[in-house]
């Protein structure tokens, strides 16, 4: 908490291997990943089309909001979550799913930024998803708090009286980043202030004008809220998404690839579309 990163950091390449099996269902679409005692499990789930994930994802945010109307869900940005955000929104706008007594916290916010920039997660939020359902309950890291460490404690105490969180949605940058977990040889656990890496800043440029000043610092949770996360579900779409998915499921905890964590996690859902998956 309260911590900054050193993204010039030079990080180690050592990593650990699980031991894991892999192994197929009667329905190709699923792999089940495992270390020999079964521990740790991660289900993944390859969709034709980014389509498909989406609504294979909606699906499950439906299930869980049913099963726990008042769940606490973790939120994602970036251009992965948006067809999900678009078809939940329809779901809703049909009576098909009611987030009413549903909270949420979202995993970043850049920082400095005013919460009503055009950029902002904020911003992207009530435009795709909080405008347009029923949930009145829903928190992001506040980017024009005058004081980010201040802002990491007390998000993360809003997030601790919630009682944590039951569905975290992630997506994966193409260095591996979870949130703002950017690579490193540590990660701190609660919400941090953290200096974003040249992969990430070049990956969200294409969000900014030429000429507009895009932050180079975010605040983000830690792994300790992603990780304390009862259920955990991962969208991956895309070619470009490819190399990172292959070494994600290879079964090793780089310390580099912040996703690799979500590899030790009871339970994890990751869906993706062929084409993330190299095929
Ligand atoms: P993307 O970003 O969905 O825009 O690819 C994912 C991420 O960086 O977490």
């Amino acid at each position: 908490m309260g911590y900054i990163q050193n993204a010039n950091m030079k990080y180690s390449n050592f990593y650990f291997v699980l031991k894991l099996n892999l192994w197929y269902t009667e329905d190709c679409g699923f792999d089940y990943i495992t270390n020999e005692s079964g521990y740790f499990t991660v289900k993944k789930i390859v969709c034709d089309s980014y389509e498909d994930v989406c609504s294979y994802a909606a699906d499950i945010y439906a299930a869980q909001l049913k099963d726990k109307p008042d769940s606490v869900l973790g939120l994602a940005t970036g251009s992965t979550p948006v067809g999900l955000y678009k078809e939940l929104s329809r779901r809703y706008s049909k009576g098909e799913i009611d987030f009413s007594k549903a909270e949420s916290f979202n995993l970043d916010e850049y920082y400095p930024i005013d919460p009503k920039h055009p950029q902002s997660y904020d911003y992207f939020m009530r435009e795709n998803l909080f405008d347009k359902i029923n949930m009145s309950k829903f928190q992001i890291p506040n980017g024009g708090a005058p004081d980010p460490i201040a802002e990491c404690t007390r998000y993360d105490s809003e997030i601790d009286k919630a009682g944590g969180i039951d569905l975290m949605l992630l997506g994966i940058g193409l260095n591996g980043h979870i949130g703002f977990n950017e690579p490193a040889v540590s990660y701190p656990a609660g919400t941090y202030l953290v200096n974003l890496t040249e992969s990430s800043i070049e990956a969200n440029s294409r969000f900014f004008g030429p000429g507009e000043h895009q932050p180079v610092t975010a605040l983000t949770m830690g792994i300790g809220h992603i990780f304390k996360s009862r259920k955990v579900l991962l969208l991956i779409s895309g070619a470009a998404k490819a190399d990172i998915t292959k070494k994600l499921f290879e079964g090793k905890i780089h310390t580099d690839i912040p996703a690799c964590f979500l590899l030790l996690h009871p339970n994890v859902t990751v869906i993706v579309d062929k084409a993330a998956n190299g095929e």
